[in-house]
């Protein structure tokens, strides 16, 4: 039997601008345009293989080796969509001898190398990576936007991690979607030094899906109009402008921001969501401690965090900062885990969990 495969990885984007709220659930269409920065593929990817042949007789996937449906309204939609691009393919004038791959089953299997549903952006990564695969199975000729569009369908943030570096997803306003994509603000090299540090406060699965947690918010949250209508289209375009001027300072203090707005939406939703929990926030207090330092002595913020749907911490510094921020969360980790902290040196002395906490 002929087996036609493709295998592609896809990294986790962090939003530094939240996407939280659909006008559209069916065509998956924000309520706001949002900004992230993708990860390396070296670090949180996803790994998706995408085979199709005549001897399968079902859609199948396998999500870190556990079969889930493929009968979910969202993924019927992006077969759908990917189906009707391969088609376009096989029906173009030169392209008789290509096997029709758009009739056939597919079998999709996929592995995460980090928490899944946790608040780190599996859906982000999983739904890109599945229509990387697809779309390379099919050997479709469509630009990285277009396929955005598909990747949005599936999962609002995975249209984002379809480019690397720092992202926009534009909202758009066309009523279907058609100009709702992911564009690139600037690639990774644009601003090489900005590292992620990722704290895995919990691996669990959260209670709230993002997709029910924000339903709630948009239906509940009397803060969430103001939030869409007075606060995110101005921090769009300044940290935009910020990210193009690397501008740490400023970037750093919308990415914080924005971040606890969005967790006030969930707050006032009701009932109420909480994805942060006591090591979220002392996480948070430790990190405006460490600015409030550098602040003191040289007026610069060193380090941002960022917490998605989940208690997880994404923290963004520049490498030059990297020794001061790691030396003090290590320490702080090592005192709450009880790992070998020896092996660090630790100019920091001064950040003692007493004095921190
Ligand atoms: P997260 O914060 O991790 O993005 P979500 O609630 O947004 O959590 O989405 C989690 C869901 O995304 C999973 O339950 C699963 O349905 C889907 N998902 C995650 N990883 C993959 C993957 N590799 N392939 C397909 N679907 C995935
Ligand atoms: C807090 O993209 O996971 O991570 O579109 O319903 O699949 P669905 O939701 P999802 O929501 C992400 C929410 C967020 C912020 C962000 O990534 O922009
Ligand atoms: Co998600």
């Amino acid at each position: 039997m002929t087996v036609y495969t493709a295998t592609v990885t896809s990294p986790v984007n962090i939003a530094t601008l939240k996407y939280w709220g659909k006008r559209d659930t069916k065509l998956n269409l924000p309520t706001n345009s949002s900004i992230s920065v993708t990860l390396s593929q070296n670090d949180l990817r996803t790994l998706t293989s995408a085979a199709c042949s005549e001897e399968y007789e079902s859609n199948r996937l396998f999500l870190n080796r556990k079969l889930e449906s493929m009968e979910t309204p969202r993924l019927i939609e992006v077969l759908k969509d990917l189906k009707k691009l391969r088609e376009k393919v096989e029906n173009s004038e030169g392209n008789e001898h290509l096997p029709k791959l758009s009739q056939l089953n597919l079998l999709i299997v996929s592995e995460n190398n980090f928490p899944t549903a946790a608040g780190l952006a599996s859906s982000a990564a999983g739904l890109s990576a599945l229509v990387k695969a697809i779309s390379k199975l099919y050997e479709l000729p469509d630009s990285l936007s277009e396929i955005s569009k598909i990747a949005r369908k599936g999962s609002g943030s995975a249209c984002r991690s379809l480019f690397g570096g720092y992202v926009a997803w534009e909202m758009g306003e066309l009523s279907n979607g058609e100009d709702s994509k992911a564009v690139e603000i600037a690639p990774l090299e644009h601003w090489p030094n900005i590292k992620a540090l990722i704290l895995v406060v919990s691996a669990h699965k959260k209670d709230v899906s993002s997709t029910s947690g924000m339903q709630l918010t948009v239906k509940t949250s009397d803060l969430f109009n103001y939030r869409i209508n007075n606060i995110v289209p101005q921090r769009f375009e300044e940290m935009k402008k910020s990210i193009l001027e690397k501008d740490f300072n400023k970037f750093a203090e919308l990415t914080m921001k924005d971040s606890n707005s969005f967790h006030s939406t969930c707050l006032d939703s009701y009932p109420p969501i909480f994805y942060l929990n006591d090591y979220s926030r002392r996480i948070i207090r430790l990190v405006h401690l460490i600015n409030e330092k550098s602040v003191k002595e040289n007026g610069k913020i060193i380090v941002a965090y960022t917490f998605d749907a989940g208690p997880n911490a994404v923290l963004y510094y520049e490498e030059e900062n990297e020794k001061t921020i790691l030396n003090v969360f290590y320490k702080i980790l090592s005192e709450v885990t009880g790992w070998d902290a020896q092996k660090f040196d630790f100019k920091n002395q001064e950040y003692s969990k007493g004095q921190l906490i």
